[in-house]
């Protein structure tokens, strides 16, 4: 695939720091064997997110200097909520501060104890949000989506006859609502189709339960609806998203990833009992309701983006340059993750490290070796995050597939940086079998990955 050119241009730039093996290897103990907790100047290339890490645009920028920051009720509250209502088709546009605390607003709000939350796949902070309000959240992918060489094209859909079954077994007055993650971070970034938004939708209606979204990479979602749908190529993406927001009875939103913002996140609705609560919790940890804890810049550059996160030539070339970084490691035999998600490539951990059990976090030791080969931070989507440790058999539960992910913020790294942290990956498989697993020092109950601690088995 040929990667279009970038269609931007650079007018700021940012100096990388060079490490040697020998610091990386201080750095990295220091930090516990856990990258996230790196110092970020430690890092050469950063693809441990694609949250928060976007470079603004000169639009962005100048509608931030434009800002109102009146305390409440300011014209760039106004301006961002009109540009919600006509994007998503919802009465009520909710600011917060990122897409944890509208989870959070929306459990809170809406999810009592002993609900039931069926999705595709919850993404790690969206579940301990939901089981903190004393639900349960349950994912019901496809089958698919445990294969990781099936090229399946939307791995992130639901089980619609597993969703069926969960609406129809007497549980569902215990169903607040289902949600539909697009695209499906915690299962490899992958996309749900318009086919599948489609049937869901219809069964949520005719069953009468809300359907939401968790819409943190929505145009990425709509992109690959367009590449890899037959009968949606000929579609905008815009008018692809605008079918979807149809669908949808509401949807909260990180905007730190396809929302191409540093921070910032909203809850769309249209139930007004919904919205009168969503809003008093948020008074509570928030801010005010005419704000969600945000500066009136936030609330401008998050409107330019709810425009902008659609232009076809930014996610063209995003996409192609995820795809290129995929097939650079797939053609060196290092075991990708089929098809490329849209945000990230994710790398199969069991089959790097198959010298290592599943104790041994093969995805999670893979990250760190990483970063001391080359200085490349990426992160774990598996053992770490969702391993979960049963007290009745005292036995570990493993998730299906143990990653490793490299997403790619956007419009950050040019594509020789990308096929520097690919070279350095492939460098590593051949020497793979040196990678030493290890072990947990600490961890915590819940979302593990951001502060456990480990050690190497081997000392
Ligand atoms: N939903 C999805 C699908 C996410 O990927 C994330 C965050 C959230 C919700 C929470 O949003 O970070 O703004 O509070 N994902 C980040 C990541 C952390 O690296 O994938 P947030």
């Amino acid at each position: 695939m040929k990667i279009p050119f970038e269609p931007y241009r650079s007018r700021i730039i940012e100096p990388l720091t060079i490490t040697t093996e020998a610091e990386r290897c201080r750095y990295i103990r220091e930090a516990g064997y856990n990258p996230f907790l790196l110092k970020a100047e430690h890092v050469l290339i950063d693809l441990v997110t694609d949250s928060g890490t976007s470079a603004l645009s000169v639009r962005q920028w100048s509608a931030m200097h434009g800002a109102d920051e009146s305390f409440t009720g300011s014209r760039s509250f106004h301006k961002f909520v009109d540009a919600g209502r006509k994007l998503f088709g919802t009465r009520h546009v909710i600011p917060c501060h990122q897409g944890r605390a509208g989870e959070h607003l929306l459990a809170k709000s809406v999810v009592r104890q002993g609900d039931v939350i069926p999705a595709n796949t919850h993404f790690a902070t969206t579940r301990a949000n939901f089981e903190v309000a004393g639900g349960r959240a349950i994912d019901l992918p496809i089958a698919e989506q445990g294969h990781p060489d099936s090229d399946y094209p939307f791995k992130g859909n639901i089980d619609i006859g597993a969703l069926e079954r969960s609406l129809l077994d007497g549980e569902i007055s215990r169903i607040p609502f289902v949600l539909l993650t697009v695209t499906d971070n915690a299962g490899g970034g992958q996309p749900v189709s318009l086919a599948n938004l489609r049937e869901t939708s219809h069964l949520c209606r005719a069953h009468s339960v809300p359907l939401l979204l968790d819409a943190a990479r929505i145009a990425e979602n709509c992109y690959l609806i367009k590449q890899r749908e037959a009968s949606e190529q000929q579609r905008t993406v815009r008018a692809i998203a605008d079918e979807v927001f149809t669908l949808v009875d509401g949807l909260f939103m990180s905007m730190k990833k396809d929302g191409l913002g540093n921070c910032g996140g909203l809850i769309a609705v249209n139930d007004d009992e919904w919205a009168e609560r969503i809003r008093a919790n948020l008074l509570i940890s928030e801010g005010v309701p005419s704000a969600g804890g945000l500066a009136g810049r936030d609330l401008e550059s998050m409107t330019v983006a709810l425009d902008e996160m659609f232009d076809d030539a930014h996610l063209e070339y995003r996409i192609a340059s995820v795809h290129a970084l995929g097939q650079q490691l797939v053609d060196a035999g290092v075991p990708v993750l089929r098809p490329f998600g849209g945000h990230a490539v994710y790398i199969d951990g069991r089959r790097f490290c198959d010298h290592l059990s599943n104790e041994q976090l093969p995805a999670w030791s893979l990250s760190a070796a990483l970063y001391v080969a080359s200085g490349v931070r990426s992160w774990e989507t598996g053992n770490v995050m969702q391993g979960r440790f049963e007290e009745e058999t005292q036995q570990w539960s493993w998730p299906r597939l143990d990653l490793l992910r490299l997403a790619i913020p956007r419009r950050v790294y040019t594509h020789s940086q990308l096929e520097y942290a690919g070279q350095s990956l492939i460098e590593l498989y051949r020497s793979r079998t040196e990678i030493s697993g290890l072990r947990f020092v600490y961890r915590p109950q819940r979302l593990a990955q951001f502060v456990a601690t480990f050690e190497p088995v081997s000392d």
